[in-house]
Order: C-alpha cells, then structure tokens, then sequence
C-alpha cells in the first residue's frame, strides 16, 4: 500500500509552506494496477477522467504507466496532447458544448461522445462516415453519491436519453454515421456493481442497432472509501461480472467489443493529501473551533457535497481526543467537520485532508482574494513542486486597468 507517512508530509509543509496539495504518484500506479488486474478478461481500455486533478505532471505520469485519457473540454484535450499523450489514446466525451470543440477534436483525432441529437446532427452533416463517433447516452437510472454528481436520472441534462433512440437511428441512416461506441456514465461514488450491470443490459438490447459498434463505454464512477469503516466499490467483483457480460455478448452477436472505463477519483482520490495549518482556536457555546489556513476556496466537497474527508492531527497524533468544528478562513461559512474527533489541536499544528487527490484543488478558486494552494508531487522517494502558490500578481494577472 502506497502511503505518505506523517513525517514526510511534515517536511514537505516545512519545505513548501501551508496550505499544500501533495500527491504521491505510485498511488496512482497502485490503483491503475488493481484496475488493469481486475478487468484482465474485459478487454478494457482505461481512460483517466482529468477533470480530477489535471496538472501536466500527473498526465505525464498517468501516460507513463500505459493509462489513456478522458477528457471533458477542448482545453483537457489540449493539456493532454501537450503532456506527450498520443491523440489515439485520448477520449473527449462531451456535453453541452459548442460544434466548434468537436471540430477541434475531430482535428487533434481524439475520439469523440457526442450528447445532444443536435450536435450529432451537426456531425453527420459535416463528416458523415469519415469519422467514427461515439454517443453518450442517458439511460434513466439514478445512482451516485449525491444528487449533484449523479447524471444518468431523468432529469438530468446528460447524455441523449435512450428514449430517443429512433432519433438517434435515422441520424445513423441519413448521414451513414459510423458510431463506434456507446457511453452511459451514471454518476459519481457508485459503490453498486449491479448500476454497472444495467447499464452492461443497455448496451445488450442496443448492440444489434449499431454495425459499427466497437467500444462499450461504461464511464467512471467507481467509488472510493472516504471513511476508515467504509468500502469502495468491488473492483474485482465488477470485472468479473463484466468479463461475463463480454462473452455473452461476443458470443451473442458475434463479434469482439472493448469496454472501457473512464475513472476519476479512483485514480487520483486516495493519492493526495491537503495539508493545512490551524491559524487560531476560539471556544464559542459548547463548540471548539479549529480555525485553518483555507477555505472551501481550495477544497470545495465538503460544503458542495456534503462530502466526508477524513482529518488528521499529524503534529500531535498523541494528543487526547477531543471534538471540534473544523472551518476555514473565508468569510463565508466554510465548514470541513461540523464536529470532529481529532487529537487535541494546539495553533500551529498541522493538519491533513486525505482523499484529496481528486476534485481538491482542481475546483479550487481565488475567492475571497486567496491564493490557491502550492502542490507537490512525491515519485519515487522526491518531492517536487508542480505547482507553484499563487503570489499577489496572480490575483491581479487577468485584470485590466481601466480606471
Ligand atoms: N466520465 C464522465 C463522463 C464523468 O462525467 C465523470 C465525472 C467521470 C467519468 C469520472 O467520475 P469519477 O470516477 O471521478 O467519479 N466533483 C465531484 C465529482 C464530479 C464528477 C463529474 N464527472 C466530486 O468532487 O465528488
């Protein structure tokens, strides 16, 4: 288990300073591993969901072990050729977007989902069967970890919904679409295997619609544990099952399809770490405040998500258990633990997000004039800084000085 121990997380805020985002690269090997051994008879291609955490270093890293990508704008797709990934290991799965995005990736010649009736139209109409596509789909099933990160309901905007699919066919016969893929991504924190076997159902029933069909994308997803009792979703169980499903939908239709997969956080979750520091203690009522040096400007789950981070006191990991609201320096309620076991905080002392690898400080932001946070990779024993803390220029780097 690829871990950064206490003490190395303390000399990397000695050396880099606090707030600090650090990431420890074999994790995300570790991880692309358990996936690659699980879906050993799925004939899978992994895709890293970028949005996650896109710091050219990581890309470098995530192209090194062998792993593609999943990218959700032109500007990830980008990033990703400029970090030295091949444009045929690159996946653009968009939505909601202008034409002109898809365009441009038509012209990198990444794959591209389409979502929307109209720009698939748009695509027959300029490329017809010159280029294969791929379409994402809304299947009507909710699952996720939260309403806001679930995107296969009825309401939601994603993907062109399944009831749609005469649509879809009569596009497929006017412009001669050669649709290669199929792509249903139902959420995010997905801990249910049987959500990924619905959605395996789907592609059963619409196969036969598709003669070009190569790729079963089955999206991301897989959920991680954010608490020590929790677990994450079955990976082994889920590659099992879908080894199963491969065959019998092989043997079906005669023919020899790829799924693919397109993970975020289990990727990246678990490899990061927000280490921070308490800048003061205020006892107010019945609760203790531990006052820390960021806000949900750099880490924004808990209070969009509700989401759980686990905390650690790593300077005083002896100090007795005491309970505290953890908040931040915002001016705005910026609560990360309403009230949280923690080893007794001094001011001064450090302490650690975990599962802060994924969504951290890529949804971060300036507000309240902050800078965003340093981040730091760990590979093979060095810590590196890839991203520097902003400085009082940055807030002002955009700006234009009219008056
Ligand atoms: N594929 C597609 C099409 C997606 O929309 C997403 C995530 C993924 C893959 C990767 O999902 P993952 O494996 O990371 O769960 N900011 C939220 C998560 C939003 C996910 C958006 N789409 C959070 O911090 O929980």
């Amino acid at each position: 288990m690829s871990t950064l121990s206490h003490s190395e997380l303390k000399q990397i805020a000695g050396e880099y300073g606090t707030p600090v985002y650090v990431y420890h690269a074999e994790k995300i090997t570790e991880q692309y591993a358990k996936l690659k051994n699980a879906f050993s008879r799925s004939n899978a291609r992994i895709f890293y969901a970028c949005k996650a955490l896109t710091n050219i270093n990581i890309l470098k890293h995530i192209n090194a072990i062998g792993c593609n990508v999943d990218c959700s704008s032109i500007n990830e797709v980008h990033l990703a050729i400029r970090a030295g990934i091949e444009p045929a290991n690159i996946l653009y799965t968009s939505n909601g977007i202008a034409f002109a995005e898809i365009e441009d990736a038509v012209a990198q010649g990444v794959a591209v989902n389409i979502d929307s009736l109209s720009n698939l139209e748009k695509f027959g109409r300029k490329y017809g069967s010159g280029y294969p596509v791929g379409i994402r789909l809304r299947p009507n099933i909710m699952a996720g970890g939260h309403l806001k990160i679930s995107t296969g309901h009825e309401k939601s905007k994603f993907g062109i919904s399944i009831e749609q699919l005469d649509a879809i066919l009569s596009l497929q016969k006017q412009y001669d679409l050669r649709i290669n893929c199929l792509h249903i991504h139902t959420g995010s924190e997905i801990k249910d295997v049987e959500v990924f076997m619905k959605v395996a159902d789907i592609f059963f029933e619409l196969a036969p619609h598709f003669p070009h069909l190569s790729y079963l994308d089955m999206g991301g997803g897989f959920k991680v544990p954010y608490k020590e009792s929790e677990q994450g979703t079955d990976i082994d169980l889920l590659g099992e099952k879908v080894g199963e499903f491969l065959e019998k939908i092989n043997a079906a239709y005669g023919r020899d399809f790829q799924t693919w997969f397109e993970p975020g956080k289990f990727l990246v979750s678990e490899c990061g770490y927000f280490v921070t520091s308490v800048n003061v203690l205020k006892q107010s009522g019945h609760t203790e405040f531990a006052g820390i040096n960021t806000g949900f400007n750099h880490l924004i789950r808990p209070m969009f998500y509700e989401a759980y981070h686990r905390i650690e006191n790593i300077s005083h990991p002896e100090g007795a258990p005491k309970h505290y609201a953890v908040t931040g320096n915002i001016c705005e309620t910026d609560t990360f633990a309403w009230d949280r076991e923690l080893n007794e905080v001094r001011e001064g002392d450090l302490l650690v997000f975990y599962n802060a690898g994924a969504y951290g400080f890529e949804m971060g932001s300036n507000y309240n004039s902050r800078y965003k946070p340093a981040q730091v990779l760990v590979i093979n024993g060095q810590s590196h800084l890839i991203g520097r803390r902003d400085a009082f220029e940055d807030l002002l780097r955009n700006q234009v000085e009219v008056l």
